[in-house]
């Protein structure tokens, strides 16, 4: 496309058009959006679609015979568990494809904010506590999404840690943490991915809307974060599409009409100049030109689905996190396994909301033990079956569902009203949350029975979380509801008389409390939401025929009210917060547990294996802006398994206020045999020592220490390297005087 010709040849009227969005899809059923056509000059319009756990559209058409299912990969949380950025590319790619194959040009994900605290109702579709390491991974989702020439979105641009009010809700932060923490995560993805797009967050920085916020969009994201694509406002965000336009936005979504004539009237009046029109109608016409639309690609409606299951099952294989083993995982195949808890029957594959998805099917954890050929304790199944009314007068209830459903919009007899409510209820289907029953429904002689006749116990914990609403502080949510307890406290006694082991799954979008229960359990598995091939990956991981891996891309907390932060989520005045002072500054996460010396639960990246890794070798070296560091890591144990090695390194003290160490670099190992090595090499831009100070980015002079460890607080091997004097950036990373 001769981009500078269009605009030459656009009417006023015509390139205002390009900058707001023509409302939902209509062209992809279930896409959140799509841009306006100018037929007259070729310009398609283009179709963009959530998010982060795949291709968010309509699985069934209104009198179309063919289906839409997309593969619903694991959430962003099981991704950053994984540590690996090549699996993360991968799935990227997968969902690159999907969206190619059912004509979406560009995907609303990955979302890139932090977890500031566990109660953000969105923290699954987010990576971790650490800039780099969502950077990072963010940066691998995009490349794999956008290597099939599909475009990818960094969203919410930024500090939008919390639902509660997120409409309008202001966050103060110091401009330090706002640049170390919640800026970087967003700068790192930009600089080592190039997405397409990035989405400006619903929320207010100090005191102005971040579509809004000219010294957010302008200074700060196109200046200081060299980011050259388009800037696109989230739906509905912002109160004056003016103000959005002017500050650096230069796509509104969804869009509607009284927008467009908004921004005429604006220029007629001239509130809003033509030079920014066209500036903002370029980059519409950049993203545009890339996309398969433009480029004329005719969607096949077929993608690999069966392919895809297969790098969503990895994915989530590799997410998962073992966090206790006492002796009781893997379990040997011929064992008789008594299955407990809800969560085993209606496991959750992943948070509501945008970042919902519609998958052809969705493994229980029941049923991936089954397929996998566990033998079941088939009296307590039945009583379960029966209860949770999944049969429900011998018909099985879920599938039916599906099934005459279907149907029914194939035929064409189904109209308006049931429209929704048929996908509203398809949404909680897919979720199966089925009816409410207590977990402590079961009579002590089953249980008794079961601890008899069966060799171990496994039960499931699950929550849902969604877009929206945050989670909350109560039992049922962050902490167990007593039924739940009672369950785990009363299999506990009864199987360890009968000397048998009790495994609990926790099937979670993020932390629950923990310590008052654990030491009744023999073993802690969290497979988190992990998408549609949920009950195949425990399955395996419990078998043995896969090692667990995954690490916390989070601290685990002891208890919400140890974590700074909940001191002032979710802002003044709390029932019906307008501000939140993001207080706790650049403590967040395992900054703030190591700085002062906080026991977790579990600490940033925690996660045991089956196997045990030896860590050797190190050597530190500086290469022009770079710090090398290089190690052997072997397999010294029983299991073949990957190692997610971590670099921390510890700042000298000096004038600046550092955390106790930070996370500067990572590397998944490939698939270790025992006795097989692998030598690493982790390359450390020079620039992530620095802190900013003022109004400028300071590394200062002294002995660095860097730490490399299984874990923050399993330290394996530690050396040091000198800075010999002060090393000052501007805030656009150009060398400056110190
Ligand atoms: C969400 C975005 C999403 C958009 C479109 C908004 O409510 O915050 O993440 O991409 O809707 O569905």
């Amino acid at each position: 496309m001769d981009i500078e010709k269009v605009i030459e040849n656009l009417s006023i009227e015509e390139k205002i058009r390009l900058l707001v969005g023509a409302g939902f899809s209509t062209k992809v059923p279930g896409a959140a959006g799509e841009t306006r056509a100018i037929e007259r000059l070729n310009i398609p319009s283009i179709v963009l679609s959530d998010g982060p756990a795949g291709v968010r559209i309509h699985p069934v058409r209104f009198k179309d015979a063919t289906t839409y299912y997309a593969t619903a990969f694991p959430n962003e949380v099981v991704l950053s568990s994984t540590w690996n950025t090549a699996l993360v590319e991968l799935v990227g790619r997968a969902i690159g494809e999907e969206a190619r194959e059912y004509g979406v040009d560009v995907m609303l994900s990955p979302g890139l904010n932090m977890y500031r605290v566990p109660l953000c109702g969105r923290n699954f579709e987010y990576f971790s506590e650490d800039p780099l390491l969502a950077g990072e991974l963010a940066a691998a989702y995009v490349r794999g999404v956008q290597s099939v020439g599909v475009g990818a979105t960094l969203k919410h641009f930024v500090a939008n840690e919390q639902e509660t009010n997120r409409r309008m809700v202001d966050v103060v932060v110091s401009e330090r943490a706002l640049r170390e923490i919640y800026l970087r995560a967003f700068e790192i993805a930009i600089e080592r991915s190039r997405p397409w797009a990035v989405m400006g967050a619903y929320n207010k920085l100090y005191g102005k809307y971040c579509v809004q916020n000219e010294w957010l969009l302008t200074k700060i994201l196109r200046g200081d974060l060299k980011f050259d694509g388009l800037i696109m406002t989230d739906w509905f965000a912002g109160d004056n599409p003016v103000e959005q336009i002017k500050a650096g936005t230069d796509l509104i979504m969804p869009g509607d009409d009284s927008t467009v004539q908004a921004l005429l009237e604006a220029y007629r009046r001239g509130e809003l100049d033509g030079r920014t029109i066209d500036a903002r109608a370029r980059k519409v016409l950049e993203l545009i030109s890339k996309t398969p639309k433009y480029k004329g690609y005719t969607p096949s409606n077929r993608p690999n689905l069966d392919e895809h299951a297969k790098i969503a099952y990895e994915a989530a294989v590799e997410g998962a996190v073992l966090l206790k083993n006492d002796n009781a995982l893997p379990i040997a195949p011929d064992r008789r396994v008594a299955i407990f808890g809800r969560g085993s029957y209606l496991t959750i594959k992943g948070g509501l909301g945008s970042g919902d998805t519609h998958p052809r099917y969705a493994i229980s954890i029941v049923d991936g033990l089954r397929e996998r050929g566990v033998k079941l304790y088939e009296e307590l199944d039945r009583i379960y079956r029966e209860t949770i009314l999944l049969k429900w007068i011998g018909v099985d209830v879920l599938s039916w569902f599906k099934h005459s459903r279907e149907n029914a919009m194939k035929e064409g007899n189904i109209h308006g009203i049931s429209w929704i409510l048929t996908d509203f209820i398809e949404s909680i289907m897919a979720h199966q949350a089925g009816v409410f029953i207590p977990e402590n429904f079961l009579g002590d002689w089953i249980i008794e029975k079961a601890a008899r006749e069966s060799d171990v116990a496994l039960i499931t914990i699950s929550r849902v979380s969604s877009e929206g609403f945050d989670r909350k502080p109560t039992k049922g949510d962050f902490y167990l509801r007593d039924d739940e307890y009672e369950l785990i406290a009363k299999v506990s006694d009864i199987f360890h008389r009968h000397g048998k082991k009790v495994i609990v799954i926790l099937n979670v979008p993020g932390p629950i409390e923990i310590v008052s229960w654990r030491d009744l359990v023999d073993a802690i598995l969290v497979i988190w939401t992990p998408g549609q091939e949920a009950g195949r990956v425990a399955a395996d991981i419990i078998l043995g025929r896969a090692t667990p891996s995954g690490k916390l891309p989070l601290t685990w907390p002891c208890d919400l009210y140890e974590i700074p932060a909940m001191r002032t989520f979710p802002g003044e005045p709390r029932d019906n917060p307008q501000r939140v002072v993001y207080e706790e500054g650049i403590y967040i996460g395992y900054r703030y547990y190591d700085t002062f010396a906080v026991e977790p639960a579990y600490e940033f990246g925690y996660g045991l294996s089956y196997t045990t890794f030896e860590y050797g070798d190190l050597s530190v070296a500086r290469e022009g802006d770079s710090i090398v560091v290089k190690l052997k890591v072997r397999n010294s144990g029983r299991y073949p398994g990957k190692e997610a090695v971590q670099i921390y390194i510890r700042a000298p003290r000096g004038r600046i206020e550092k955390p106790f160490q930070e996370l500067k670099g990572f590397h998944k190992t490939k698939l270790l045999n025992p006795g097989e090595e692998e030598e690493i090499a982790i390359k450390i831009p020079l620039k992530y020592l620095a802190s900013f100070s003022g109004t400028k980015w300071i590394i200062e002079q002294g002995t660095y220490e860097i730490r490399v460890g299984a874990s923050s607080r399993d330290i394996r091997l530690a050396t040091t390297i000198t800075i010999e004097s002060d090393i000052c950036f501007n805030t656009d990373w150009s060398t400056t005087h110190c």
